[in-house]
């Protein structure tokens, strides 16, 4: 066990100093994970001078806990090849002394501006969980400057759970949409919402309205919401936490979803259309985040991972990452669609396999990494085997017609995750392979799944009983963001 400070190069010219070992065997080969320690939440996904940036939540210190927030950052031209760059933010003002906690970022005039939550303090310290909003600038799209006049949002009122502040600029007005829980009189529990500010110099900020609210069965705190307009209508996206498991819907800890309705400019009013509907229905999708690029594409990021998991990673001196960056659309009734970005052909390696699989057809990903698609009959059962050596490496995946149900089981306890869908005319199902994930998309991208799991040496895809693919078509994925894990000890 290696416990000192060596330095790792990380694309670029950037070091780091690391304590602790890395070892890839669960590494992602092109998902963007930290160099090392903990990663959680997207942050200030933006374009800059031609480059998409991404921050995150992050621990330099371990990779066992959240700790106190830091933002990471990278950066990359087609967001499969990443670059690490420095820390862009430290905890190391009085109003951001607990965590520089979640937040986004607008660009403007070749600046990058950043607006994040400074977690003054954790509950159970005095005063309790006191969250304000902040701001800072990069000239360069590397080294950041806190604002002067901050905390350019500090409000007794809203405490103790106010933050992921998303801003975005309509006209000549900004808007800020953060995350909130309020006391509900009459049932004396704490219910989440997400409320509205505008500013006409992102200092100075006024309260503008409740775009939203729980009324008891949408839990206690709305975590990292986002709010955009898309086909015609706009989606309020956020993470609540405290919504009970309800059949196979939110079986997870905390759960990611949206309204679609209208919003009025004018009157800062937003008539939801739709209920709450759950975006993902796998293991692990949580605080998302979007980016409108210069191409008017929405592009979506999540952290593809949990809270209070223990993945085995972490004893490999990282932990965390993203999702596949995807593209939205809103379907005629109100549905979100994800669909992979473009780019993702990028990071695509030798091709493998194409034509006909039956039960029996086996194809290997020796480096754990893979895309498969699948054209199938949509009246016949379909079952694929992911498996791999390693307890946590399997994942089974099957597709049930006559119920008109797709499940993801990757075992062990709480191991599957199932929804009701029907295919319209065929099957189309997209399956992406990681080194310690997989990501489904049925029907190109109406029901999507994301979950972690650890497989341990090659990956074998095979076609289970009953399954009779028209056509599988599979390529390896190419090692896209590079890390110098060069120690085989874990930590
Ligand atoms: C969501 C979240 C945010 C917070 C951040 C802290 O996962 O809890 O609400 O800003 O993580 O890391």
């Amino acid at each position: 066990m290696n416990k000192t400070f060596r330095e790792v190069h990380c694309g670029g010219s950037t070091k780091f100093r690391v304590r602790g070992c890395s070892n890839d065997r669960f590494y992602p080969r092109y998902h963007l994970a930290p160099p090392f320690g903990w990663m959680n939440d997207p942050n200030g996904f933006s374009e800059y001078k031609n480059e998409f940036h991404l921050f995150y939540q992050f621990n330099p210190n371990s990779s066992h806990e959240p700790g106190i927030a830091h933002w990471g950052h990278a950066k990359s031209r087609d967001l499969f090849h990443w670059e690490h760059l420095p820390i862009a933010m430290y905890p190391d003002k009085w109003y951001d002394k607990s965590g520089v906690f979640s937040g986004s970022a607008i660009v403007e005039n070749d600046k990058m501006f950043l607006f994040y939550t400074g977690n003054v303090n954790f509950p159970g310290q005095i005063p309790d969980h006191e969250q304000i909003q902040a701001g800072a600038v990069s000239f360069d799209g590397v080294s950041v400057k806190k604002f002067k006049n901050n905390p350019i949002i500090n409000e007794t009122k809203l405490q103790p759970n106010f933050r992921d502040p998303k801003v975005w600029k309509h006209k000549s007005t900004y808007y800020m949409v953060c995350g909130n829980s309020f006391k509900d009189i009459e049932s004396n529990t704490d219910l989440g919402r997400a409320i509205l500010f505008t500013s006409k110099d992102m200092i100075n900020w006024n309260f503008a309205s409740v775009l939203d609210e729980s009324d008891g069965s949408l839990g206690y705190m709305w975590e990292c919401p986002d709010f955009f307009e898309l086909d015609g209508r706009f989606v309020l996206l956020f993470s609540p936490q405290g919504i009970k498991p309800f059949g196979n819907k939110y079986r997870n800890l905390y759960q990611t979803g949206y309204i679609v309705g209208d919003f009025d400019y004018n009157t800062n009013v937003f008539t939801p259309r739709t209920e709450f509907i759950e975006l993902d229905h796998g293991h692990d999708y949580y605080a998302t985040q979007t980016l409108l690029d210069k191409l008017k594409r929405r592009i979506l990021v999540a952290w593809l991972d949990m809270w209070e998991q223990s993945y085995p990673e972490r004893r490999d001196g990282w932990t965390g990452q993203m999702t596949i960056p995807r593209v939205l659309s809103l379907s005629k009734d109100n549905r979100l669609i994800q669909k992979p970005v473009k780019e993702i052909t990028l990071a695509r390696g030798r091709h493998l396999y194409s034509g006909r699989a039956y039960f029996g057809t086996v194809v290997t990903l020796v480096d754990k990494a893979g895309e498969i698609s699948i054209r199938a009959p949509k009246d016949k059962d379909l079952r694929l085997i992911i498996e791999s050596d390693g307890e946590l490496g399997k994942v089974i995946i099957s597709y049930d017609y006559k119920k008109g149900l797709v499940t993801l089981n990757r075992g062990g306890k709480d191991g599957i995750r199932r929804t009701k869908w029907r295919p319209q005319k065929k099957l189309y199902l997209k399956i992406y392979i990681d080194a310690s994930s997989i990501e489904l998309f049925y029907g190109d991208g109406e029901i999507t799944f994301s979950s972690r799991f650890f497989p341990e040496g090659a990956v074998k895809l095979r076609v289970g009983e009953k399954s009779e693919i028209e056509s599988m078509e599979v390529y390896t994925m190419k090692r896209t963001t590079f890390v110098n894990h060069d120690c085989d000890e874990t930590a």
